[in-house]
């Protein structure tokens, strides 16, 4: 099979945000107990509590920006519960995932440490389904105001002097389902209400968030942003893959055939029509495109893995996982700039994972390589490309491109998504003239995942045989993979 790329090098477009990179954590099964925190006393090395292994592979990954506590958790969290002397907070149920007990030990200040040390951006998660208004108000007060008001004197006490700065903030979670079941009326309303009490304080102008739509629901896009469209800054959208289209039965993550392969692909790619379709809704009543449509909850949601808890949702990631983050990353360069802050689900040891963890055992799976291979396109400026090749049986095109400029390097994703067939493609840089390239790329059989015996088998890797003839490079795309290549211009 062949492909044909033509990339318009002398033409930078828009800035690809990095936060269209970002992650989620909820206090959901073992992502922030375990999986990211592991308390001071662990044996398993930790600053302030965080895993250090954990801490580092994300920084490798590349994490701009990190949506806490939920998530379904957030509308029944109340922060109060999760500062002061550890000892003394409060215990409480976690009926949403596993009925587990959830001792608030990691709570607003571990958070924020956490975010220090991986170098993101925060992005909190306001619970509006069963918290009061006032809840709301004094938590931003909590971690924004640098006067001495009581609430910002009990931050103070609790070791930050210094304003925290929080600007990414979230205004509920999924209101028409886990956080209220509301109408899209009702909710729009106490939208209005609740973000009139989030206040900027100083410097600190927050981004407010209003929960947006599951997948198509046109209506709720339509009636927020009529009522409520003036007062927010994001409005989110959250979209699963599951790969057999049945909650009742969403399939293994790890056994599966050609056409699981295929149908799994095809409806990660109904995220292009998502956006596409809320983005004209919005344009109706945003013309100027101020307000940022955030995918803040995507990824293949599977099976838990046999023998686990159920509610902890703990599945393994395949390179069929690693396509089809690929093709979500690539849908979202396409829209860089009507996107917001964009969260994978989830980062650790939850649905799409980019790290596991076992014990003191960590791995990065093939859906986290893939953001590492992505992290150039980080802040850079997205290239015109056109792709010409055969479509596959479920109607998707075999190559999946994303090209990016900075300063003196243009980075080339490629995706093969074909389970089995090689693809030769030939990518024309025009106006630039190529100095030198590399390439890397992972690799392997649709259902190749790396396990706690053998954490590398899918691991970065070079790709050699790359030819360069004045401003044509030819390159052979193995079955399954997605490659990066740099090339100094
Ligand atoms: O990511 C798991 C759950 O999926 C989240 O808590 C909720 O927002 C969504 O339904």
């Amino acid at each position: 099979m062949r492909a044909w790329v033509a990339v318009d090098g002398a033409r930078p477009g828009v800035r690809i945000p990095k936060e269209l990179h970002g992650h989620f954590s909820e206090h959901l099964g073992r992502c922030i107990y375990q999986g990211l925190f592991v308390g001071e006393d662990s044996p398993i090395p930790n600053e302030h509590g965080m895993r250090k292994d954990v801490v580092k592979a994300l920084k490798e990954i590349g994490v701009p920006l990190l949506r806490w506590p939920g998530g379904c958790f957030a509308d029944e969290y109340h922060w109060r519960d999760g500062i002061g002397p550890r000892e003394a907070r409060k215990r409480m149920v976690n009926t949403h995932w596993g009925g587990v007990v959830e001792d608030n030990t990691f709570g607003t200040h571990e958070f924020l440490e956490l975010c220090r040390q991986i170098g993101c951006e925060p992005y909190i998660n306001a619970n509006l389904g069963s918290g009061t208004v006032q809840e709301m108000s004094e938590w931003v007060e909590y971690l924004n105001s640098d006067g001495d008001s009581t609430v910002a004197m009990e931050r103070w006490k609790n070791g930050h002097r210094e304003p925290y700065g929080v600007r990414y903030w979230g205004v509920g979670n999924e209101n028409w389902g886990c956080g209220g079941n509301m109408t899209p009326e009702m909710y729009a309303d106490l939208y209005r209400r609740y973000q009139t009490y989030c206040r900027d304080y100083g410097a600190h102008k927050l981004f407010r968030i209003a929960c947006g739509p599951s997948d198509a629901d046109w209506h709720w896009t339509e009636v927020l942003m009529q009522k409520a469209g003036r007062y927010m800054d994001g409005l989110t959208l959250h979209s699963y893959t599951v790969p057999s289209g049945s909650w009742a039965e969403k399939g293994s993550a790890t056994e599966f055939d050609e056409a699981r392969y295929m149908q799994t692909l095809a409806r990660a790619y109904r995220m292009d029509a998502l956006i596409r379709g809320h983005l004209a809704i919005m344009d109706r009543y945003d013309p100027e495109h101020r307000v940022k449509l955030m995918v803040d909850e995507w990824g293949c949601w599977h099976d838990v893995e046999p023998g686990t808890n159920p509610g902890f949702l703990y599945q393994q990631n395949t390179m069929r996982d690693a396509m089809v983050a690929a093709l979500t990353l690539d849908v979202f360069h396409r829209y860089a700039d009507r996107l917001g802050p964009c969260c994978i689900a989830q980062m650790v040891n939850v649905l799409q994972s980019v790290v596991l963890t076992e014990g003191d055992r960590m791995l990065v799976t093939p859906t986290g390589l893939v953001f590492m291979l992505y992290k150039a396109h980080q802040e850079a400026q997205s290239l015109e490309q056109a792709v010409f090749c055969d479509c596959m049986d479920n109607g998707l095109r075999q190559l999946s491109v994303s090209a990016s400029r900075r300063e003196d390097t243009v980075t080339l994703t490629l995706t093969n998504l074909h389970p089995a067939q090689a693809l030769e493609t030939e990518v024309r840089l025009d106006g630039v003239t190529v100095r030198e390239t590399a390439a890397r790329m992972i690799r392997g059989d649709m259902h190749a995942m790396n396990t706690f015996e053998d954490p590398e088998h899918v691991r970065i890797e070079p790709l050699d045989g790359i030819r360069c003839d004045g401003q044509t490079l030819s390159l052979t795309l193995p079955a399954c993979s997605v490659c990066e290549v740099t090339v100094r211009v």
